[in-house]
């Protein structure tokens, strides 16, 4: 499976596919912070041909906070012309297969509400919404909270 944890050296091809996605705005030092903190699990997907050599290009990442029943998935993006190719599912399941859901984990995220791509694939993926923030985001736009307790 070509998903690795990653390293501040991958930042500048994950900061242009977070930006190429224009789906959130985080700058190099959140992402340093989530690379550094323990409790989070910050992967990404290598292209399989040429997983773990020198430069392989990035696909998509993902970052979690593993905290046990209040896990979080912060972020998950593949970039546009590799969506759609089961990238994402090897992301999310890099994170859930940390948890224990049956010893009572469960995971959370928060959705805008106009992104059906993203509800697509975590309502596939057994989330459930659970609740909704209104004008959450500074455009707005609604959250929509998800959870997944199995
Ligand atoms: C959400 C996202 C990470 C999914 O990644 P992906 O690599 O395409 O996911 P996979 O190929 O593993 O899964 C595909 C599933 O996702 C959903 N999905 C993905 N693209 C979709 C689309 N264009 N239309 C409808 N559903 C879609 C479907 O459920 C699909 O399953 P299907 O092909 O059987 O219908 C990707 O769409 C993305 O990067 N979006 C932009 C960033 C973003 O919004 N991130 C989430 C908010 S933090």
């Amino acid at each position: 499976m070509p998903v690795r944890e990653m390293k501040v050296d991958d930042l500048p091809q994950v900061l242009e596919i977070q930006k190429a996605l224009a789906f959130q705005d985080w700058n190099e030092r959140q992402f340093c912070a989530e690379i550094a903190a323990g409790y989070a699990l910050c992967v990404v997907y290598e292209d399989a041909a040429q997983f773990n050599t020198f430069n392989a290009p990035i696909l998509g990442y993902a970052i979690f906070h593993l905290m046990g029943p209040d896990s979080e998935l912060l972020s998950i993006a593949t970039s546009a012309a590799h969506q759609r190719s089961g990238i994402g599912t090897a992301l999310l399941d890099a994170g859930l297969s940390r948890l224990d859901f049956a010893g009572g984990d469960r995971i959370f995220l928060e959705v805008r509400e106009g992104n059906a791509k993203a509800r697509r694939f975590y309502e596939k993926h057994g989330f459930e919404p659970y609740a909704e923030r209104k004008k959450y985001y500074a455009d707005g736009e609604n959250a929509i909270l998800y959870q997944k307790t199995k």
